[in-house]
C-alpha cells in the first residue's frame, strides 16, 4: 500500500494521538464492545433520562413545525451560526451574567474540539516575522484533546502545579504563580474550567490573577468552559464564570447531553469572534445547525438555565458522590491512593504515589480486565522536565451506569493492590 509523503501538517495531524485512541475505546465501547466491558475512559455525558425526553420532544416539536425541519436539515447557516440561536445567547449572558456581550462578540463551530484548534493555531505557532508564539498552560495535567492540535511544532508550554493534600485521601492542584513567567513568546494563556482530567475548578481567586496577568500582558486569556455556566453548569463548587474583553470564553452543547450535534460556543471579542468564523468558512463552510436548531427556544424561555440546575448539575453531584463512596469502599491502607477534590466535570483523577509501574502499564493492565480508564501521562503535555508524578494517575469517567462504574472501580481496586503487593 502506498504511504504518502507527509508535510509537517501531517506528520502531526495523521499519525494518531491519545485524543484519537480515547475516542476509538469509548465509540467501540459504546458501538461493539460485550456486555462486560466498562467504559470509564471517554468524556461521554450520562444519558440523563429527563434530558434525553427533552431531546426527543425538541425533534417532535421541530418535525410538526411548518419548515423547521426542512430548513434544518436543508439549508447552510452563515459561518458565524445561527443568527436566532446567536441572538437568543447573546441576550442570555447579558441578563444572567451582565457581561457586555451582543451577536457580533459570538461563532459558532463544530464542536469546542475544533474552537481549541482554530484558536490554538491561528494565535500560536510560527509568526509572520519568523518568531515562535506558545500557549502557556498555567496548571497541568489539562485536557488531553489539546495535546496534539499543533498543525506545526508543538507550541504548549506547561507549568507544574502545586500539590496540596487534602485529608488523608483528597488533594488539589493550585497553580504555582510564582513558577509562572509571562515571556514575550507567550500568545495566550489557557486553562479548563472546571478541569478536565481531574475535576478542578481553579478558585475565583486564581482566575482573577491569571486575568490581570493576561492583561498586563495584552495577550487572551482562554477559559475552557466546557462543564460550566450557564450550561451545563457541572459546578460543585462556589464559582463565578467570567469574561471580558481580554477572554476568549468557549462553551459546548455536547456535556448538556448533545455531544452528536458537535456544537462549540466561542464567546470572544469582535475580531476574535470574527476570525473564527472566517475559520469556520475556510474549512468547513458552515457549522452543524442541528443543536442550535433544539436549543434555540430553550435559551430564549430560560429552560437551557432550569435543566442545567435542577437535572444535570443534581445527577453529576449524585453521581461523584456514589464514585467517591466507591472507590472509599474498595480501596484500603495497602495502597497510598488519593483522589483530586472533585469540583466539576465528570471524572475522577486518582493518584497512586510511588506505583511501581506506569499507569500506562496499569491502563493495559485493566483493558485486559475489559475496564477502559485514561492513563494519566497523556494529560501532561507541554512539560519540559521529567516529573515522576506525570506515571502516578488515572482519569475515571463516572457518567456510565452506576453497575459499571462501581464494578469498574472495584477492579481498579483489585489491580492496583496487586502491583503494590507484587513488589512487596
Ligand atoms: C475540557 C474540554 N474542552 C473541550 C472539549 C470538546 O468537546 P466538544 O468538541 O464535544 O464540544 C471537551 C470534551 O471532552 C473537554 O473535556
Amino acid at each position: 500500500m502506498m504511504t504518502p509523503e507527509y508535510s509537517k501538517f501531517g506528520e502531526q495531524l495523521c499519525k494518531g494521538s491519545g485524543i484519537e485512541e480515547l475516542m476509538y475505546d469509548l465509540g467501540n465501547a459504546l458501538t461493539t464492545a460485550g456486555p462486560d466491558v466498562k467504559m470509564l475512559g471517554g468524556g461521554q455525558p450520562a444519558h440523563i433520562p429527563e434530558v434525553d425526553a427533552l431531546w426527543r420532544k425538541r425533534m417532535e416539536e421541530i418535525m410538526a413545525d411548518g419548515q423547521c425541519f426542512e430548513n434544518m436539515v436543508g439549508n447552510y447557516d452563515p459561518p458565524q451560526g445561527n443568527p436566532h440561536f446567536i441572538t437568543a445567547l447573546a441576550k442570555m449572558l447579558r441578563e444572567n451574567f451582565g457581561w457586555d456581550v451582543t451577536e457580533k462578540n459570538i461563532a459558532i463551530t463544530s464542536g469546542g474540539q475544533t474552537a481549541f484548534f482554530f484558536l490554538f493555531n491561528s494565535l500560536a505557532g510560527r509568526m509572520g516575522d519568523g518568531s515562535r508564539k506558545k500557549i502557556l498552560l498555567p496548571l497541568v495535567p489539562e485536557y488531553i484533546g489539546y495535546a496534539n492540535q499543533s498543525v506545526g511544532e508543538d507550541f504548549f508550554k506547561a507549568v507544574k502545579p502545586i500539590i496540596e493534600e487534602v485529608g488523608d485521601s483528597q488533594f488539589k492542584y493550585r497553580v504555582d504563580f510564582d513558577a509562572l513567567e509571562i515571556t514575550d513568546d507567550i500568545a495566550a494563556i489557557c486553562v479548563s474550567r472546571p478541569t478536565n482530567p481531574t475535576g478542578n475548578v481553579l478558585t475565583d481567586n486564581e482566575m482573577k490573577r491569571l486575568a490581570d496577568l493576561a492583561k498586563q500582558h495584552d495577550i487572551p486569556f482562554i477559559i475552557d468552559n466546557a462543564y460550566g455556566a450557564p450550561f451545563p453548569n457541572i459546578f460543585f463548587s462556589d464559582a463565578n464564570p467570567m469574561w471580558d474583553e481580554q477572554v476568549i470564553l468557549t462553551l459546548s452543547l455536547s456535556k448538556i447531553g448533545l455531544p452528536g450535534t458537535r456544537t462549540g460556543i466561542v464567546v470572544a471579542n469582535e475580531a476574535v469572534a470574527s476570525a473564527v468564523a472566517s475559520m469556520s468558512a475556510i474549512i468547513g463552510l458552515s457549522n452543524n445547525n442541528i443543536g442550535q436548531t433544539m436549543m434555540t427556544p430553550l435559551v430564549e424561555n430560560g429552560d437551557i438555565l432550569k435543566l442545567s440546575n435542577n437535572i444535570v448539575k443534581p445527577y453529576y453531584v449524585e453521581k461523584t458522590k456514589q464514585a467517591q463512596g466507591w472507590v472509599k469502599e474498595y480501596f484500603d491502607e495497602s495502597v497510598p491512593y488519593r483522589y483530586h477534590v472533585s469540583e466539576g466535570a465528570l471524572f475522577l483523577w486518582l493518584w497512586f504515589k510511588d506505583m511501581p509501574v506506569s499507569s500506562k502499564v496499569l491502563y493495559t493492565k485493566l483493558k485486559e480486565r475489559e475496564v477502559l480508564i485514561v492513563s494519566g501521562h497523556y494529560f501532561f503535555f507541554g512539560l519540559d522536565e521529567e516529573w515522576s508524578h506525570t506515571d502516578e494517575c488515572i482519569r475515571v469517567t463516572y457518567t456510565m451506569p452506576e453497575e459499571k462504574v462501581r464494578g469498574g472501580i472495584e477492579i481498579i481496586a483489585e489491580v492496583v493492590k496487586e502491583i503494590y503487593t507484587s513488589v512487596n
